[in-house]
């Protein structure tokens, strides 16, 4: 089975920075400890009211730090100057309320179609991979594929919520579904949000999922691991999921 690619989301160390203003923590540390701990990627989220990661955040990512950015983006023409000024490795449209507390569900591709099609061009044209946050609905992957993204992510945030077991499995088995319908259809699949420790393995034995982005959880985890050791340690469970071993905790 293929390697299975770990983004970390940083925004969220900006959000205990942000909390007192001034330069601690810093993101862009958070980065270089995340690449060292064995992430592949690094994710953040430039949001509208600036929130958390902050302008200056992503200049210093795409200067200083090697890992590919996977810039989360809404679909606005000030984010789109922001793309094309700073050139991430990818971009992953995501839709955006600014009363919500995240990015409560997927973005609309299907209903949506005729605004986002000139933002994926000029991120293509650019040379940035466009990817679209889109739930495990094959309305919305068909979408993605008219609108030329290469890559989709699922959103987890409904399989990590479900209460129950037989809730759970009911999403686990969507996400499975989605993610063999978009392979089919060329797109290259990763998913995210919610994912922890006990979420992860099932994700991760999806054969079809190139990557998973996480984020909260892992900043949350570092208060009483570490950053690194948390970082290591959801590696390692996707890897034996990937291998094949249950990885799951306490299994
Ligand atoms: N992927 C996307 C597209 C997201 O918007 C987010 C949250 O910003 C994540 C992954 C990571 O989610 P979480 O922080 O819940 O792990």
């Amino acid at each position: 089975m293929s390697y299975l690619r770990l983004g970390v989301n940083i925004d969220h160390v900006a959000t205990i920075r942000n909390a007192r203003g001034g330069a601690h923590p810093d993101p862009v540390r958070a980065a270089r400890l995340a690449a060292e701990a064995g992430a592949d990627g690094i994710t953040a989220h430039l949001r509208e009211d600036r929130r958390h990661i902050s302008d200056a955040d992503i200049e210093r990512l795409t200067r200083e730090i090697d890992l590919p950015l996977n810039f989360e983006m809404a679909a606005t023409d000030e984010m789109l100057d922001i793309a094309l000024r700073h050139k991430p490795h990818a971009a992953c449209i995501v839709p955006e309320k600014r009363e919500e507390v995240t990015t409560e569900g997927g973005l609309d591709a299907a209903g949506l179609h005729n605004h986002l099609t000139r933002y994926c061009d000029a991120l293509k044209e650019a040379g940035i991979r466009v990817s679209l946050f889109i739930e495990a609905d094959k309305r919305q992957i068909d979408a993605a594929v008219a609108l030329g993204a290469p890559v989709v992510e699922l959103h987890t945030g409904a399989y990590c919520e479900a209460e129950g077991e037989a809730a759970r499995a009911a999403h686990l088995e969507r996400l499975r579904e989605a993610a063999r319908y978009g392979a089919e259809r060329g797109l290259e699949m990763h998913a995210g949000h919610g994912l922890s420790f006990d979420t992860v393995a099932p994700v991760a034995e999806i054969p079809e999922f190139h990557e998973l982005n996480i984020g909260h959880f892992l900043i949350g985890e570092a208060i009483f691991s570490g950053l690194d050791s948390a970082i290591r340690r959801m590696r390692s469970l996707m890897d034996n999921a990937r291998a094949g071993a249950t990885g799951r905790v306490g299994a």
